[in-house]
Formats: structure tokens, sequence, C-alpha cells
């Protein structure tokens, strides 16, 4: 089972920014971590990340064929990117949106994700223990 990764704006900069939210690891660790859970658990797993929207949805075009689920962190694009959620809709593998921080906890500009909607299924608010429920559910489909 091949699983693409997606992170959108400033998910780089983890580790730098607002650790509160986002926890101490970097981008870079955190997505090792992830791999390494995927390996464990016999998931083949590609990652991406960008910051710019137009990329995001070329790559998710890219991948639309070539993957049996899709996990998504869109960043802030979560909350007003109908570009993404176009391009999402289009994906007949199932779609897991993934978020560190609980967006519903926080400013309310952060309450919507016109993403959900299109996705399967939301985590949010646990970390990177998103990541990991999120490949976890992909195996369950197995
Ligand atoms: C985030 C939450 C978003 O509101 C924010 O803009 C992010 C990260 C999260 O992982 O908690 O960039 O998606």
């Amino acid at each position: 089972m091949k699983i693409h990764i997606v992170n959108g704006p400033n998910l780089n900069l983890l580790g730098r920014r607002n650790p509160e939210h986002y926890g101490k690891l970097s981008y870079p660790e955190l997505m090792n971590e992830v791999k390494k859970y995927a390996q464990k658990k016999g998931l083949a797993v590609n990652c991406f990340q960008s910051n710019h929207e137009g990329e995001i949805i070329d790559d998710i075009h890219t991948n639309l064929d070539k993957c049996d689920g899709l996990i998504i962190n869109p960043g802030a694009l979560t909350h007003y990117s109908y570009a993404l959620r176009d391009a999402l809709e289009i994906l007949e593998i199932p779609i897991v949106e993934v978020h560190l921080s609980n967006i519903h906890a926080r400013e309310s500009f952060r309450n919507v994700s016109v993403i959900s909607p299109v996705s399967t299924g939301t985590i949010c608010g646990l970390g990177m223990r998103g990541y990991f429920l999120a490949l976890d559910f992909f195996l369950s489909l197995s």
C-alpha cells in the first residue's frame, strides 16, 4: 500500500514555529518518525511539502493514480482554499486530513475547514500521533 503525505505552508518551520501548538520536532524529524512508523507497519510513504498552493495542487494531480491513500495537513490552506478542496474532491482514494493542533480550540478562523467535507476523516489535536493514526486507518483498509 502506498500512502502519499502532503504538508502545506509553514510546516517546513516546525520546531521553531509555535512549539506549544505544533511540538518541538523539526519538519524533517517529524517526517522521519512518520516514515519509520510506516516502515514498521509495512506501508510505503512518500512525503511532499510546499508553501505554495499551486504546487500542492500540482502534486495532488501528479499523484492522482499513484497512491492508495492521501494524508494531508494543508496548514492555513485548510481554512480558505477552495482550489485545494476542489483538487481533493477529484481523488478516488481515501483522504485523511491531519492537524497537529486542535483547530477547534484555537482562533475562530481556524475552526472552519473547507477540506473536511471532501476528506474521508479528520484527525486534529493529537500532534505527531495524528499522522500515525492516519496510517493505522489505511492499514485497517487492507
Ligand atoms: C495546522 C493548523 C492550521 O490552522 C495552521 O495554519 C497550520 C497548522 C495544524 O497542523 O495544526 O499551519 O494545520
